[in-house]
């Protein structure tokens, strides 16, 4: 049992009731956010709550709440649930209404959060890292909002452990974009490289604090799309995610990546995001 927020309430997640005319339950029709906490801060929560912006503005659902509220929310999830590391999860939907696609005349929106724990990486990811399968992207022109449809990256993401990996890697018009749920770098002659920020990946926050972790410790990156062939070639392939942190790929499309182990590169940045993460206290509001 956890402590969920629903609505202005807090109470057990056996306790809440949503509507089955949810729009979020109906269409799909909602955002999300997951806001990891590391020693009980919210990690990043700035630039998380932009994103939720981005998100709801997009898909023309009004922001519910203030920055300052959403904050105090997320710090009572905290208190009330167990555990220093925990994530976050916030869903807002369009609301309840008589099903159709158009939007209803007045949105009540429906606000859910709740908390995880959040577990370490496995030691054996970390010495051995994760196999990855390249995919055809078939998802929407719109990745770069977090919607709650995810059914494209769902059955990706099945199909690439149905073929053995743990995680797709996705291919657009002939470049890579992002994993199923995360961001992708790849380096080659100690150049770490990541595609640009665009419609077709989600901004990940994760992703934007390995580039500046990079720029501040005068680390060769650089924003760029590349091939699959160029991924093929990679001396070193990670994935990026709030929850997953940085995670190294040894193999892909059942190839071993240069010789198959973690790369000194993934090691050099996993010590820059622990100490970052370490020394992390969030802004005050
Ligand atoms: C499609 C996709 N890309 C990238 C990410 C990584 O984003 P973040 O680092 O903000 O968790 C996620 C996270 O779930 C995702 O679903």
């Amino acid at each position: 049992m956890s402590i969920i927020y629903l609505n202005g309430d807090f109470m057990p997640d056996t306790e809440a009731m949503i509507s089955p005319l949810d729009r979020g339950f109906i269409f799909g029709d909602g955002v999300y956010e997951v806001i990891p906490v590391y020693n009980g801060h919210l990690f990043r929560i700035s630039e998380h709550l932009r994103r939720l912006d981005n998100s709801l503005q997009g898909v023309r659902i009004p922001q519910p709440y203030s920055h300052e509220h959403w904050t105090g929310i997320m710090h009572q999830l905290v208190e009330r649930n167990q555990g220093r590391n925990q994530s976050l999860y916030i869903q807002i939907t369009r609301g309840v209404a008589k099903r159709d696609h158009a939007f209803p005349a007045k949105i009540t929106p429906t606000v859910f959060a709740m908390s995880t724990p959040l577990e370490p990486l496995a030691d054996k990811i970390r010495t051995s890292g994760i196999s990855a399968v390249t995919l055809a992207d078939n998802r929407w022109e719109n990745c770069h909002l977090k919607t709650i449809a995810l059914l494209p990256n769902i059955l990706l993401r099945q199909q690439a452990l149905d073929a053995g990996g743990s995680e797709a890697i996705l291919i657009r018009n002939g470049e890579v974009t992002e994993g199923s749920a995360s961001n992708l770098f790849m380096a080659k002659d100690s150049c770490i490289m990541t595609p640009p920020k665009g419609p077709r990946l989600l901004p990940g926050i994760t992703r934007d604090l390995i580039v500046e972790l990079a720029h501040e410790n005068k680390l060769s990156i650089s924003e760029t799309n590349f091939t699959p062939d160029e991924l093929a070639a990679a001396d070193e392939i990670w994935l990026t995610s709030s929850t997953k942190e940085i995670l190294p790929v040894t193999q892909l499309d059942g190839v071993a990546v240069n010789d198959g182990l973690p790369g000194p590169l993934w090691r050099q940045m996993t010590t820059l995001f622990q100490s970052y993460k370490e020394s992390y206290s969030e802004p005050v509001a």
